[in-house]
C-alpha cells in the first residue's frame, strides 16, 4: 500500500509510526487469529519450538531489547528456558548449546548482517531457526526454516518504534500458543489483554502535549540521562535509553535499579535526569527506593508508573495492562519523550547522524 510510505500530515515518519502502534497491535491480533477468534501459529512452527529444550534469541539494537522482553514472556508462560544474545557477540563467542536448541532471530528488516552471520553458523550446525521479521522475503526470512511476520507496515524512521511493539506482540502470541501446546493453562485471555494494550496505546498517543512538557522539563539542556527499572521495566529502560541517544544525542544509559549502587550512582550530580519506570508490582517498592537514593545525590527524577501503582510524586502514569505486556505501553511515553527531546534540540529525527536503518555489514 503506497500510502504506507507517505508521511501525510506528519512532520516526521517517527511520529507517524509511533501513532500507528494501536492499529498495528489490532492488526496483529487479527492476523494471528483463526476463524474462532483463537490465537494460532503455524503448527510446524509450534512443533519445532515445542521440541526444543532451550531457545536462543539472537538480535541487534532495538530487536535485541524486544528479545529480552520476549524471553521473559516465553519463560513465564511456556516454562521453556530462553537465552538472549547480541548477534555480533554470539557470532564470535558461541556459548555451549543445549542438546536441542532452536534459534529465534528477531530483525525488523531481516537484513542485519550480524544476525545473518549467526544464522549461517547455526544452519551449518543443523539447528532449526525461526525469524521474526517485518519483511517477508528478507534474507533472514528466506534462510531460516520458519518465519513469523510483524505485519507492522514499512518502518521508515531509523529509530524503531512500531516494529518493537509488534515484535513484543508476536513474541507474546508465540509464548501463549507455545504454553498451551505444552499443556499449561493461561490465567488470562491474550486476545482481550492485547486489545486492552491497543486501547492504552491510543490514550498514550493522545498525551503528546504532556510528554512534550516532560521532555522540555527534563531534557532540553542536559548532557546525560539515566533510565532505571527492574525486570520488565529494566528492559524497557534499555530501549528508552537507546531511543534517546539515537535521535537526541543525549548520553543515555539504562540500568537495573539494583545495579546503580555498584557504580553508576557515582555519575549522579545535581540535576541529572533519572527516568524511573514502575509497572511491576513485585518491584515497585524497590525501584522507588532506588529513586530515593538518586534524589539524595541531587538527581532530577521523572517517575513513569502504571495506574494502580502511582503516587503523587510521579511525572506520568500509563493505563493499567497485563504486567507481562506492560513494555508495549510503557515504551510509548519513552518514544515520545525522545522524539520531543530531539525536536527541541533541532536534531534530524528521522535520519540521525552515523546511523543506518539496517546495517548490512558486520
Ligand atoms: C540498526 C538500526 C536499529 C535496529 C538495528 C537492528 O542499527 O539503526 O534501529 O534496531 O539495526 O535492526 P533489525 O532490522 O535487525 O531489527
Amino acid at each position: 500500500d503506497a500510502s504506507d510510505i507517505e508521511k501525510g500530515t506528519y512532520p516526521h515518519y517517527m511520529l507517524k509510526e509511533i501513532d500507528e502502534q494501536p492499529l498495528v497491535i489490532r492488526k496483529l491480533i487479527q492476523k494471528y487469529q483463526n476463524e474462532n477468534g483463537e490465537l494460532v501459529i503455524d503448527e510446524d512452527i509450534i512443533n519445532a519450538v515445542k521440541q526444543a529444550d532451550r531457545l536462543y534469541i539472537v538480535a541487534a539494537g532495538t530487536s535485541y531489547h524486544a528479545g529480552l522482553v520476549g524471553a521473559q514472556m516465553i519463560e513465564k508462560l511456556a516454562k521453556v528456558p530462553v537465552e538472549v544474545h547480541v548477534a555480533s557477540e554470539f557470532n564470535y563467542n558461541m556459548p555451549i548449546l543445549s542438546e536441542k536448541p532452536l534459534f529465534i532471530f528477531i530483525s525488523q528488516s531481516g537484513e542485519t548482517a550480524d544476525s545473518r552471520a549467526v544464522l549461517v553458523q547455526v544452519k551449518e550446525l543443523g539447528h532449526p531457526a525461526l525469524t521474526v521479521t517485518n519483511v517477508q522475503g528478507s534474507t533472514l526470512s528466506r534462510e531460516a526454516d520458519y518465519t513469523l511476520l510483524l505485519h507492522a507496515g514499512p518502518e521508515i524512521a531509523v529509530a524503531s518504534t512500531k516494529a518493537y511493539t509488534a515484535q513484543l506482540g508476536v513474541l507474546s502470541i508465540l509464548a501463549a500458543v507455545l504454553a498451551e501446546a505444552k499443556g499449561h493453562t493461561l490465567e488470562f485471555d491474550l486476545v482481550q489483554d492485547l486489545g486492552i494494550v491497543a486501547n492504552a496505546m491510543e490514550v498514550l498517543c493522545n498525551a503528546k502535549e504532556e510528554l512534550e512538557d516532560i521532555a522540555r522539563k527534563f531534557l532540553s539542556t542536559t548532557r546525560n540521562c539515566f533510565f532505571i527499572g527492574r525486570t520488565m521495566d529494566y528492559y524497557v529502560g534499555l530501549e528508552g535509553a537507546l531511543k534517546l541517544k539515537e535521535i537526541s544525542y543525549i548520553q543515555a544509559e539504562g540500568f537495573a535499579g539494583g545495579e546503580l549502587k555498584h557504580g553508576t550512582i557515582a555519575l549522579i550530580e545535581d540535576g541529572t535526569p533519572v527516568i524511573a519506570i514502575s509497572t511491576q508490582e513485585q518491584v515497585d517498592l524497590s525501584i522507588r527506593g532506588n529513586v530515593k537514593e538518586v534524589v539524595a545525590r541531587g538527581a532530577n527524577p521523572c517517575i513513569i508508573s502504571m495506574k494502580g501503582l502511582e503516587t503523587e510524586e510521579d511525572s506520568f502514569v500509563v493505563p493499567t495492562v497485563n504486567e507481562l505486556l506492560s513494555p508495549l505501553v510503557s515504551v510509548i511515553p519513552l518514544q515520545l519523550i525522545s522524539y520531543y527531546a530531539a525536536l527541541h534540540r533541532d536534531c534530524d529525527v528521522d535520519k540521525p547522524r552515523n546511523l543506518a536503518k539496517s546495517v548490512t555489514v558486520e
